[in-house]
């Protein structure tokens, strides 16, 4: 999630949305805040560790285009590309995600289009997450995204994917990160890949038992 957006007189490639996508990303994680100090106060936990919120960068959003073989327009950056808005939460205790989750599949002004869930359906290299794809509901189409013929799947809205996820999924998420992003594969490879899925693994054990604990702590309150 790094990387701010180009500004200025330069066009994006995201046209005359740029404005739009910023105040979106502003009012979604807004409202995280919001649901955070309810639930703070409410229970004397604070339900969200920390929350990172970018529109996707220029320069990633065209490798991306180009990785995937599509015209570096606003159609393929807002229609085809779902994550040029992106959020991650990263949550204390495995119910938060959960709590998060549910404030976002009722959040006003938008529809979930789809979820994943990598934490009760783990990824075989043992990653972990909450996934979803948040749509604006009001039926704008972003500037430029138009349909151009007749046959074309119209675009309904802007787009937003958040991530949810605990402390130790965050940290597993960084660390597997690194090891693919590295130039050359090392030499043990097949011996990294395997002890990060144990470590993915007892991470999520770990993610229980603590689970446990706080649920035991609460109960005294
Ligand atoms: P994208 O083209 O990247 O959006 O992939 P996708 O449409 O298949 O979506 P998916 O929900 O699987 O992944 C979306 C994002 O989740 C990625 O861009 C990463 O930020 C994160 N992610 C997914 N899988 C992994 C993983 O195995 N390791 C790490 N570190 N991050 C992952
Ligand atoms: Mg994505």
């Amino acid at each position: 999630m790094q990387g701010d957006v180009l500004m200025g007189s330069q066009e994006t490639i995201y046209g005359a949305n740029l404005a739009e996508m910023e105040r979106l990303r502003e009012e979604v994680t807004a409202s995280l805040e919001v649901l955070r100090r309810q639930i703070c106060e409410k229970t004397a936990f604070d339900p969200i560790e920390h929350i990172l919120s970018r529109v996707k960068s220029e320069e990633s959003m065209r490798d991306k285009c180009r990785m995937r073989g599509l015209p570096e327009t606003a159609h393929s950056a807002l229609v085809d590309i779902r994550d040029a808005i992106g959020i991650r939460v990263v949550c204390a205790f495995r119910s938060d995600v959960y709590l998060v989750r549910d404030h976002l599949a009722h959040l006003e002004g938008f529809e979930v289009v789809e979820e994943k869930d990598y934490i009760k359906n783990a990824k075989e290299n043992g990653y972990r997450s909450y996934h979803m794809i948040l749509r604006t509901a009001d039926g704008r189409v972003p500037v430029g995204c138009e349909p151009v013929s007749a046959g074309d799947e119209p675009s309904r809205g802007f787009y937003i994917e958040v991530q949810l996820r605990t402390i130790s999924m965050d940290t597993w998420a960084a660390l597997e990160h690194h090891m693919k992003y590295k130039k050359q594969a090392p030499a043990n490879e097949r011996l990294i890949v395997s002890e990060l899925k144990r470590c993915a693994d007892e991470l999520a054990s770990t993610d229980l038992s603590m689970q446990a604990l706080r649920d035991l702590i609460l109960e005294e309150l």
